[in-house]
């Protein structure tokens, strides 16, 4: 990991915000990067209007002076993260535990950009783990499916999600079927939200040794 790769991954993206935007704010390490060169631009005269996905990423957004709003049925263009991304922008996210509500903004976003240094880039995802987000009641049934599924799922020691949720982190074979598995996930009651992000990215920066690459879908 390379914080000066992930700032520069973060400019690069920054430069498609304009005027006017409501923009969405992922979570973690690479996004923060995107909020502090964002609220510069706000306190230089930028209007924008924000959604975190977070809470971590509101106290940072309001902390760089960004306008922030309550989650639209639109959103323009929102930034965020990723664990892994391969060269087809697909994505495994969550590793902040934010990818429920990551997966809404995304949705609901005209475009989405990930943004990363190169450790994060792949050539297929599969390797990291696959939190799944739970209704607390269901815990064990859907833990029980996932482990059906093959993920050999893993409570989230000494965590919930910003809903109050536990997290399940999954390993599942490398080689699996990510949309056929995204789909099962889908599927199972209680299983309120994933880290597979198969269609929502839209394009990719990713900086290596200061070099920043675009993937565009
Ligand atoms: C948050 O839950 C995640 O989806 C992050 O976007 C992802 O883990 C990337 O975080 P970093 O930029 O800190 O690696």
């Amino acid at each position: 990991m390379n914080d000066s790769d992930k700032r520069l991954a973060a400019l690069a993206a920054i430069a498609e915000v304009r005027a006017g935007m409501i923009v969405g704010l992922g979570t973690g390490s690479t996004a923060a990067f995107a909020i502090a060169a964002l609220g510069e631009q706000v306190r230089a005269g930028l209007q924008i209007k924000a959604v975190a996905t977070s809470l971590a990423t509101e106290a940072s957004a309001r902390e760089a002076g960004i306008q922030l709003i309550e989650m639209p049925a639109r959103i323009d263009l929102t930034i965020d993260g990723a664990d892994e991304i391969d060269s087809a922008l697909n994505a495994i996210k969550g590793a902040g535990g934010a990818m429920l509500r990551e997966k809404v903004v995304a949705a609901a976003s005209d475009r989405m950009l990930v943004i990363a240094d190169g450790s994060k880039r792949v050539g297929a995802i599969g390797a990291a783990k696959i939190p799944v987000e739970v209704l607390p009641f269901a815990h064990a049934f859907v833990a029980d499916r996932l482990a059906a599924l093959g993920g050999a799922p893993v409570l989230r020691a000494g965590f919930t999600s910003d809903q109050g949720n536990p997290i399940l982190d999954c390993r599942f074979p490398a080689d699996i079927d990510h949309a056929a598995l995204a789909a099962a996930i889908d599927a199972i009651p209680g299983a309120l939200g994933h880290g597979l992000f198969l269609a929502e990215v839209d394009a990719a920066y990713i900086a290596t040794d200061g070099v920043v690459t675009r993937l565009e879908r």
